[in-house]
């Protein structure tokens, strides 16, 4: 038995939810030969027990195929998180990590960062809601084909929209299509806090959460509602977004929340005719940021037809097209994600306390400009509308 035999016979085997093998994925650490028995060992990144058991029996059987004898197969997996470790105010508690997308431009690719993202975790095996807290100008709903669906109530509570596997709330979904809603900062709070409160939303590995663009009421309400796990930000390589971003990632630091990476979106254009890759708003540029913040880029997201055609016919590519170039930068930026927050969590979690507003009692906080105090009604309220 050779090594090379060991090898092809393992790249047979595809991680559970994608298309990729387990050796592309560099997931076979160690391989030990003696005769004809085998010993490899497999580092995977999901904790899920049926991904570890998937690939046991499929790895079992490959290497017997391949002729291998007594066959020991070790898999390391990260810890099952637990009840969220995080602290502080957490206004939504059934939700174990919530995940801010954020960038300092808009129209740079964030809802549809969000959604293809928030499919590949689900794809992962997670429990995952997608949250459209872009109050202002909502297009989740679209991006999602569930444009023409209004949610159902329960009593006083809302219950998310079911979508390519995820639960979803928009305030597209709340509001007819096509009002325009002038927003003031005490009603964003509001909003905010009844997304997190008053929909019914399950008990979720993950919330994802797409922001509206810059670093706002919206962002400061977020963190101070729920401890929030982890923050991405998504830019485009141009200079003058790169500039933008690093307001994101100012805001990230300045909210205690820690920084999972950056998506460098509409990273060179891939022509569907030829495949030939031209350089429109130039490519890479976000490395030298990622390194000034210490994170890195977490996927190259090139400017494809099919992701905005994904996004205005509400078919998600990550979804539609899972072979596809962006789709498989997009799972794989998913993974770094999932990994990036249980090494949060292992690590103790995340603690918001910090950021609380510092209003002494009995002065409204909107007054200052600040977030709202724990609101005491079911309203969220905080006095000031
Ligand atoms: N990589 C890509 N390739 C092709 N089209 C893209 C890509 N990323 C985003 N788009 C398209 O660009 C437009 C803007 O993207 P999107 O709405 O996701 O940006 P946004 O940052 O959420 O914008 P806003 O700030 O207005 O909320 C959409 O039509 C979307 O389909
Ligand atoms: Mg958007």
């Amino acid at each position: 038995m050779s090594e090379e035999k060991v090898k092809a016979a393992l790249s047979k085997v595809t991680y559970p939810g994608f298309t990729k093998d387990i050796v592309t994925f560099g997931f076979v650490k160690d391989i030990k030969i003696n005769g004809e028995d085998v010993e490899v060992h497999i580092d995977i990144t999901s904790s899920a027990p049926e991904v570890a058991q998937q690939i046991r029996e499929e790895a079992t059987e490959e290497l017997k195929r391949a002729g291998a004898q007594n066959i020991i197969i070790n898999i390391t997996a990260p810890q099952m998180p637990k009840e969220s470790s995080s602290r502080g105010k957490n206004i939504a508690p059934q939700i174990k990590n919530f995940l801010m997308i954020s960038s300092g431009k808009g129209g740079v690719g964030k809802s549809t960062t969000s959604v293809n993202i928030a499919i590949s975790l689900a794809k992962q095996g997670l429990k995952v809601g997608l949250l459209d807290a872009d109050i202002y100008g909502p297009n989740i709903p679209r991006m999602l084909g569930i444009e023409d669906i209004k949610p159902e109530v329960q009593g006083n509570k809302v219950l998310p929209i079911k979508a390519y596997g995820l639960e979803v709330m928009s305030m597209g979904s709340l509001m007819e299509q096509g009002q325009s809603l002038i927003w003031r900062g005490a009603m964003i709070m509001k909003a905010i806090e009844q997304f997190l409160r008053d929909i019914l939303w399950s008990e979720l590995d993950v919330l994802v959460i797409d922001m509206p663009p810059g670093t706002g009421d919206a962002q400061l309400t977020l963190a101070q509602s729920v401890p929030v796990t982890a923050g991405l930000v998504v830019t485009t390589p141009q200079t003058v977004s790169l500039d933008d971003s690093r307001r994101s990632l100012d805001m990230f630091k300045k909210l205690h929340i820690p920084i999972a990476g950056i998506i460098e979106n509409m990273s060179g254009f891939i022509a569907p005719d030829t495949g030939k890759e031209y350089d429109i708003f130039g490519k890479g540029t976000s490395e030298p940021m990622a390194k000034e913040y210490d994170t890195e880029v977490i996927a190259e997201i090139p400017i494809e037809p099919a992701i905005r055609e994904g996004g205005d016919s509400g078919k998600p590519i990550s979804f539609v097209y899972p072979d596809s170039e962006s789709a498989k930068r997009y799972a794989q930026a998913a993974e770094k994600i999932w990994n990036f927050i249980e090494k949060i969590n292992a690590e103790g979690g995340v603690d918001n306390e910090a950021v609380q507003p510092t209003t002494p009692p009995g002065v409204s906080a909107c007054s200052t400009g600040a977030a709202p105090q724990q609101s005491h009604s079911g309203g969220g309220s905080c006095g000031c509308s």
